[in-house]
């Protein structure tokens, strides 16, 4: 089991990627801290995973990240129940879409207080309850961004705005932080079959192909939050870009897909514009390769 007896807190661990998330950590092995605004949702993700028979402890609590004070006496309260922190995902999220001189103001600081004010405050949150002892094992700081950095697609100003922003607070993170046994990483996923994206539909089973399940993005977060990536640092993983790796990692001829000291040089040779988006994640692509295996 990959993460045994680690402490993962997830944000938005209700539905969609969240919840997919907290069911793969209670695979590997994990402990979990569960929020989101809806205690129902939650209960769910919980119940999903006892059912599966994981012997993961699973404390689900109702918080609001823009809610500082709430969302720090929540994290108290697991770190009560499950002691220091391994990983902590700030994944909870939320969009709308209006052309931008129609934005309702209201709906655009809503935006920006979930996705960059609740990034700042899952942090100071957990920043003291975080397991900084063993630089062999470091605590992980994970945020769920998205591929609207860079792409900046139109009519989702508020969202693309707050996940161009998290990637900044990331970098200054990771930069004030690096002497602390703390890794900052994000996963920036395409489009997602969720609510955000799909509304009341998601989950319908009539998603276009190129939309990923949650689920899809399970191995970036598992491997984040596990031993391989305990040197990894201030990276972001595209998800579109592993997938075109994939890809072409099928089509590579077998002496090629052992590894990734194997594949660099074919990928190299076949995509050299992939190759530099994703040659800094071979040790990702090496995970990757070993479960496949
Ligand atoms: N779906 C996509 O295509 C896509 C693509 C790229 C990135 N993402 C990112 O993925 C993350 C997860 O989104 P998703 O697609 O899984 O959406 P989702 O299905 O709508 O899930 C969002 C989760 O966040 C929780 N949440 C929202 N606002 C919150 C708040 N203020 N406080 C606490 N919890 C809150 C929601 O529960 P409550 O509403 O009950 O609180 C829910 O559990 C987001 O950061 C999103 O930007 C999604």
């Amino acid at each position: 089991m990959l993460l045994k007896g680690k402490n993962v807190i997830i944000t938005g661990a209700g539905r969609g990627i969240g919840r997919a998330i907290a069911i793969a950590c209670a695979e590997e092995g994990a402990n979990l801290g569960l929020v989101s605004r809806t205690m129902e949702e939650i209960n769910q993700t919980k119940e999903i995973i006892q059912s599966k028979g994981f012997p993961s402890k699973v404390v689900i609590k109702v918080a609001d990240v823009t809610n500082y004070d709430v969302l720090s006496k929540v994290f108290k309260e697991f770190y009560e129940e499950l002691g220091p922190f391994n990983g902590v995902i700030a994944n909870a999220g939320y969009s709308r879409m209006w052309a931008t001189h129609e934005f309702i103001n209201e709906k655009f600081s809503e935006i920006l207080d979930t996705n960059v004010l609740g990034v700042f405050y899952t942090f100071k949150a957990a920043y003291g309850l975080m397991k900084k002892d063993d630089k062999k094992d470091k605590a992980r700081f994970i945020i769920t961004g998205s591929e609207a950095y860079p792409n900046a697609p139109p009519r989702l100003t508020a969202y693309v705005a707050s996940k161009y922003a998290v990637v900044g607070m990331q970098k200054a993170m990771a930069s004030e932080y690096k002497r602390e046994n703390i890794n900052f990483n994000m996963i920036l996923p395409t489009q997602v079959d969720t609510r955000l994206l799909r509304g009341k539909k998601a989950g319908d089973g009539n998603k276009a192909d190129h939309v990923l399940d949650p689920s899809d993005l399970n191995e970036y977060y598992l491997f984040l939050l596990s031993d391989y990536a305990n040197r990894v640092d201030d990276i972001l993983i595209f998800t579109f870009d592993i997938k075109e790796t994939k890809k072409l990692l099928l089509d590579a001829p077998d002496d090629k897909k052992e590894s990734w000291d194997n594949f660099q040089d074919y990928l190299k040779k076949e995509s050299p514009e992939l190759y530099e988006k994703v040659k800094n994640l071979g040790k990702l692509i090496n995970f990757i390769i070993s479960r496949e295996k």
